[in-house]
């Protein structure tokens, strides 16, 4: 059968459509693999946040299916990068790989380079890859990552020549593809997709399209089958969590649904990101407080101080609105870690506002932060705005802020020393391997004697000391 006779018998409907390409591809890549003498193999990169992450384990479960071999080499003879462009730096990374691909191409005529991810929903980025990247076989974008097995079929069915797969949005969802997790007792699950807060800095909302949540029961039996699995801990994924379940036929809060992954037996810790201020509920609050399974931790995004920036920002919360959730959160939940997310350098900042940021972060005692230089991005309403900040101006602030960041991060930490916490194993130590590494429900490090037999079983484990912002502990 020719090729576009195989295209034109698929099923119309998904997932069984991908199903029916991963069948086909598995054919070809045999053929291949026979008249090659080996076998062939992929090297997936991710860049980015934990949604990309999770993206990724979707690319990779189907190039496992049709029969890949995974390496970590990008000398594989199929590489793809899973791209990033929340800042630019995160886009510039990518174009400075690219050219090294390129030379690992030329050595090997079977490599095929694929790029994906949220910088390929960018049209110029697009553009440019067409004029000065042409070496690159696949393209496509957030929306359409569902149809990766037929996007595969096409590229291993074409000569030459670039293939580009792009959709603006999507409210679709598609449930039911093969997964591949990283980790064999934690996995990241999707609750939501895209975003509609448009904060003025951001490109999220542009790149990864219109907030969708996934149906409560779709979610309760992936992690049901997670769980049965062998997983331990989910982490729920949304841009925005707490607007869970807006837009569904079923009337759900985020805080209920949270109630109900909690009844999963067997299922022992559930963590989520990210929480914005502006929809985090009183009842959200309660549902923490009372729920052992759900970890001591809360990742709530400060951005900035100053009321004056969180309105140019449209964050849609005030200094004071802030501080009054986080007081909630401590009197609830007495021993929360908490962690943020901080920009310096927004457009027409000034060192008022900036001190204002400093102020909340010497009240609140984050236990970490991450903090970032503002990045210009192109079609954002902040690109457009007066008064950019200069560089030195922003660095001064920004080594400020790290400092504070990390003192009162070091206080936070070192507050457990000498008592016994549980800490979920999860890798042996990188550098020593004779100890392993693993969380406390409060996502606190700990390193301890062990080996690998303890990975994704939960120890009792004396905190012995801190190091800044680890603990060095032992089994009780
Ligand atoms: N949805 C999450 C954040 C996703 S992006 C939330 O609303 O909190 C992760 C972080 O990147 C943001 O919290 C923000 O601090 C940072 N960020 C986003 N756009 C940025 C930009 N243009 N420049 C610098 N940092 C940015
Ligand atoms: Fe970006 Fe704001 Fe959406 Fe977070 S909530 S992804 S910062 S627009
Ligand atoms: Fe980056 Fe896209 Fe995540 S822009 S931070 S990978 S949603």
């Amino acid at each position: 059968m020719d090729f576009m006779e195989l295209i034109n018998q698929a099923p119309d409907t998904e997932p069984d459509r991908q199903y029916y390409f991963i069948e086909l591809s598995r054919k070809i890549l045999r053929e291949k693999e026979a008249s090659l003498g080996r076998k062939l193999s992929f090297c997936v990169t991710t860049f980015g946040c934990q949604m990309n992450a999770r993206d990724s384990e979707k690319i990779v479960g189907i190039l496992k299916q049709v029969g890949f071999e995974e390496s970590e080499d990008e000398h594989a003879d199929f590489v793809i990068y899973n791209t990033c462009t929340v800042r630019e730096n995160a886009n510039n990374k990518v174009y400075g790989r690219l050219g090294i691909l390129q030379s690992y191409k030329k050595k090997n005529p079977e490599m095929m380079i694929a790029l994906c991810g949220c910088m390929m929903q960018e049209p110029t980025v697009v553009e440019t890859l067409q004029k000065s990247y042409k070496f690159v076989d696949l393209i496509f974008g957030t929306h359409n990552i569902y149809k990766f097995a037929e996007l595969l079929f096409n590229t291993l069915n074409k000569d030459k020549g670039m293939l580009i797969d792009i959709w603006k949005d999507t409210d679709k969802i598609v449930e039911n593809l093969p997964i591949e997790r990283k980790y064999s007792f934690k996995s990241g699950v999707n609750i939501m997709f895209g975003c509609n807060n448009f904060c003025t800095y951001c490109i999220v909302p542009y790149v990864r399209g219109r907030e969708r949540s996934r149906k409560s029961e779709d979610i309760i039996e992936e992690i049901t089958n997670l769980v049965a699995d062998g997983v331990v801990e989910v982490m729920l994924l949304g841009q925005n969590v707490n607007s869970y379940g807006k837009g569904l036929e079923e009337s759900i809060t985020f805080a209920q649904l949270l109630e109900r992954i909690c009844k999963i037996d067997g299922l022992k810790r559930v963590r989520f990101m990210t929480s914005h201020p502006k929809d985090l509920s009183d009842e959200l609050i309660e549902v923490m407080a009372k729920e052992p399974k759900i970890c001591n931790h809360m990742h709530l995004p400060l951005q900035s101080g100053s009321d004056a920036l969180l309105q140019k920002m449209n964050r849609h919360y005030t200094k004071a609105d802030y501080l009054l959730i986080v007081d909630k959160l401590k009197s609830k939940i007495p021993d929360i870690a908490l962690t943020t997310d901080i920009i310096v350098g927004f457009p027409g900042e000034t060192e008022e506002d900036f001190l204002e940021t400093m102020d909340v972060v010497s009240k609140v005692k984050y236990d970490s932060a991450f903090t970032f230089i503002y990045s210009k991005r192109t079609g954002t309403p902040a690109a457009l705005m007066d008064n950019q900040i200069e560089e030195d101006v922003v660095k001064d602030r920004f080594d400020r802020l790290l400092e504070l960041v990390q003192t009162v991060g070091r206080e936070k930490t070192g507050k457990y020393e000498g008592t016994v916490q549980e800490v979920l194993i999860e890798e042996v130590n990188e550098q020593d391997s004779t100890l392993v590494t693993g969380k406390m429900a409060n996502n606190t490090t700990v390193h301890l004697p062990g080996d690998s037999s303890m990975i994704g079983k939960m120890y009792q484990v004396k905190l012995i000391c801190c190091k800044g912002f680890y603990y060095i502990g032992e089994i009780i």
